[in-house]
């Protein structure tokens, strides 16, 4: 596709505004950073463009295990700089042949953690996306992989840069929603009905499924059609590569208020869910649904406070008319609302005080950070210090989302040593930290 064409086409031309801000100026150290990207979809293509509109990365490499997202990328690369990065399908030979100091880590969540600590071993810094992992053993294994060697590791936990999310924290760290006891957070959309299984298709010319599958179960390919196929970017339902809307939207909302209240972990965790609209999961050789819940609840009990998880895929969010997105603290002095696009809005207790509110400050495309979160870890870089999302901080918000998805596994609550990172005097649900690994793939320790 030659730069005209690219721009023609709508969906590219949102993705291409991440790739055509003007570099600002930031390579005033003249560094530029040998970066490399894994998983070139989506997400990836954002960060990338951001990556590139900074001024100090130029892209060596370009990984992916399907031809199309290669293509695509190599020439939204090529529309926008001379620089002209190697394809590869491997990370692992990207990593020996092109000795990249910074990696972009944007595949699918099961396929996090192996590119990771192969890169801090290499000697590369990692922006990783979010949740940091599929299994809580991953993410112990990534942050011990990037503590030994000494890299920066970032998470796409871009709301940490977001600027009403920071005014947001310092409002309630500064006491005026009072003493919190409460917090409901909650992703619901959609009003679908029982799930209709998708057939089993050819597997693309260029896509290597068993590589894109990796340490995960084979399944039957099926490509994207009305969100639900797996590839690209519908894995997320499916529990063989992802956790559902509590893995995928809650570690958002979980690492936000880890980073306003300064907790680190709950000490119990209790969920329930299932999919009584969704219907039973179907597998097939044919045919095959997802099957992640379509409804979760999640209870976490902290030292000081409590959190409630909902998540809904039917029904919308036609009562309450906000945004269908979000986190209530319930403080002594307030309700105080933290949301995405929405911005934030506290509605006092006290109804003669005024309601306020902050709109959000978002980059297009698809209203996030990402810009905010890359000066940042270059930044952490330059300097040595930690970054905003360091992964230990990743890595605690993704727990809470594995918990909760231990706790609908097994049917009862787990009590969390968050000191330790075992679940107390229970086996069974302590063997779900980790997850049998494909032959030819290595759990990682
Ligand atoms: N921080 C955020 O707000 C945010 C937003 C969206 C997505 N994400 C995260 O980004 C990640 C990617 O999501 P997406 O929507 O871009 O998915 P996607 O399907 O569009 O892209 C993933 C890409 O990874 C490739 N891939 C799979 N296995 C690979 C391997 N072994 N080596 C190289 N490439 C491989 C796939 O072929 C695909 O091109 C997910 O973890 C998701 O949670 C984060």
């Amino acid at each position: 596709m030659n730069r005209r064409d690219f721009l023609h086409s709508s969906t590219a031309a949102s993705a291409l505004a991440a790739f055509s801000i003007k570099s600002s100026g930031a390579e005033k150290s003249g560094r530029r950073y040998r970066t490399a990207i894994v998983g070139c979809g989506w997400w990836g293509g954002n960060i990338l463009g951001e990556a590139m509109a900074s001024g100090q990365c130029e892209v060596v490499g370009l990984c992916d295990v399907d031809e199309r997202q290669l293509d695509a990328t190599a020439a939204k690369v090529a529309g926008v700089s001379s620089d002209t990065p190697r394809r590869y399908r491997d990370y692992r030979e990207l990593l020996a042949k092109e000795k990249p100091e910074i990696v972009i880590v944007a595949t699918p969540d099961h396929w996090h953690a192996l590119p990771t600590i192969a890169a801090v071993n290499a000697g590369a810094h990692v922006y990783v996306e979010k949740p940091i992992a599929h299994t809580i053993g991953e993410g112990q294994a990534m942050l011990r992989a990037a503590r030994n060697a000494n890299r920066v590791v970032q998470v796409g936990t871009h709301r940490r840069t977001s600027a009403h999310t920071v005014s947001a924290r310092e409002f309630i760290r500064s006491g005026k929603v009072g003493t919190i006891g409460m917090m409901r957070c909650f992703v619901n959309s959609g009003g679908i009905g029982p799930e209709q299984p998708l057939p089993t298709q050819p597997i693309p010319a260029g896509l290597d499924w068993d590589a894109w599958c990796g340490p995960a179960p084979v399944r039957p390919f099926n490509g994207t059609a009305n969100n639900r196929g797996i590839h690209p970017r519908g894995f997320r339902q499916y529990l063989d590569y992802a956790n559902g809307t509590l893995g995928d939207w809650g570690i958002h909302w979980f690492d936000q208020l880890l980073w306003i209240t300064e907790e680190k972990w709950p000490r119990r965790v209790f969920s329930t869910g299932g999919r009584p609209v969704k219907g039973p999961p179907v597998l097939t050789p044919n045919e095959q649904t997802t099957d992640a819940p379509d409804h979760q609840l999640v209870t976490f009990e902290f030292e000081k406070f409590s959190v409630a998880w909902e998540s809904r895929a039917f029904a919308g969010n036609p009562v309450d008319k906000g945004e269908n997105v979000g986190c209530y603290f319930y403080g002594t002095k307030g309700v105080f609302r933290l949301g995405w696009r929405g911005g934030w809005t506290f509605h006092p207790v006290n109804e003669k005080e005024p309601v306020l509110h902050e709109d959000a400050k978002l980059h297009k495309p698809d209203d996030q950070n990402i810009r905010e979160l890359w000066a940042d870890f270059l930044a952490a870089i330059r300097t040595g210090r930690r970054p905003i999302s360091d992964i230990e901080e990743g890595h605690r918000a993704t727990n809470c989302s594995l918990l909760g998805m231990i706790s609908l596994k097994l049917g009862r609550s787990v009590e969390w040593d968050g000191a330790k990172e075992t679940i107390v005097g229970d086996l069974e649900a302590n063997k779900l930290l980790r997850r049998a690994y494909r032959k030819g793939w290595e759990y990682p320790v």
